[in-house]
């Protein structure tokens, strides 16, 4: 099984993404670490606790940064709701996040860890940021980032810049720099792979999961419940369990920092003219089908 880190901001996407990284076989999700980002840091960490709650799952989870790094957060509460998981009732529980924060929680994993183990991020890259400064000696014993951020074309925050590089456009420069291996799902993928209608109603009855994650997809603004919603944060998932489904292309990327309209646009050079060394490897095509039959296939493995 792969070793996992996941850091996330729930987050309807999310939610599931989650699910995937605790039900997928190929999955041995070590730790999880909330970042502000679609809504408050005080918000994804209470619906991340609640989600693993739900699950009677025992992952540790640490609390990261509460603000991107030099910048005051905006969030996407337009797409997710106010709470970031809006649309069903969670029971109370007396959970609570590890006592450190969430790169010192990431570093002590990579330390103990016998095998090289996956960063997976699903919101804005401040965690990882302050990790790499922090403790670049871990760096070692990542075996390569997955994320879902970005776009080779246009964005979804701002007309060129994705939502997690753009809230936090400092860390993700910093990130594409470390000269960590990087795999980048960015909206090329993340938009086209959508649940169509007629699964998305199958969903109530499968299991609890099931019903749980319908009830949240109600409320869900990425994309529609008539046409289609958008599963960005799942293909980063779905690249590591699946990564034949997905398209790469090696190259340089960089994260514009300070661009009167395009700050936070990761500037994906594909045809080499800026004549950099490739520090990602960018999905630019996705199997949807086959997306769509791993995503049915790991939801029946939840409860
Ligand atoms: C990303 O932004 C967030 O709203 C989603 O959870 C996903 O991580 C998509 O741009
Ligand atoms: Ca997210």
């Amino acid at each position: 099984r792969l070793p996992m880190i996941l850091d996330t901001d729930p987050g309807i996407d999310d939610a599931i993404a989650i699910a995937a990284a605790l039900y997928a076989p190929q999955c041995e999700l070590k730790l999880i670490t909330t970042v502000a980002g679609n809504v408050s840091l005080e918000k994804t960490t209470r619906n991340a606790l609640q989600l693993l709650n739900f699950w009677q799952a025992d992952i540790p989870l640490a609390q990261g940064a509460a603000t991107p790094l030099l910048r005051p957060l905006h969030s996407a509460a337009e797409v997710h709701g106010e709470s970031g998981m809006d649309g069903y009732d969670f029971v109370e529980h007396q959970r609570q996040p590890l006592s450190k924060p969430a790169f010192q929680a990431i570093r002590d994993t990579l330390m103990v860890s016998a095998e090289p183990v996956t960063l997976v991020t699903i919101g804005p890259l401040t965690n990882i940021a302050l990790l790499l400064s922090h403790y670049p000696e871990c760096q070692f014993n990542i075996r390569r980032l997955v994320m879902m951020g970005g776009s080779a074309g246009r964005g979804n925050f701002t007309p060129n810049a994705e939502f997690n590089i753009a809230i936090d456009p400092e860390a993700a420069a910093r990130v594409f720099h470390s000269g960590l291996e990087i795999v980048m799902c960015g909206l090329d993928v993340t938009n086209r792979a959508t649940l169509t209608p007629e699964f998305l109603a199958t969903l109530p009855a499968l299991n609890k999961t099931g019903h749980m994650l319908h009830a949240l997809f109600s409320h869900y603004r990425s994309g529609s419940m008539a046409t289609g919603l958008r599963m960005h944060d799942l293909c980063a998932i779905a690249w590591l369990v699946r990564p034949e489904l997905f398209t790469l292309t090696s190259c340089f990327v960089a994260v514009e920092t300070q661009g009167k309209y395009t700050s936070g646009t990761t500037v994906v050079d594909i045809d080499g003219k800026l004549k950099q060394k490739p520090n990602a490897q960018v999905a630019l095509d996705i199997d949807v089908e086959g997306f769509r039959h791993w995503v049915a296939e790991v939801l029946a493995l939840a409860p």
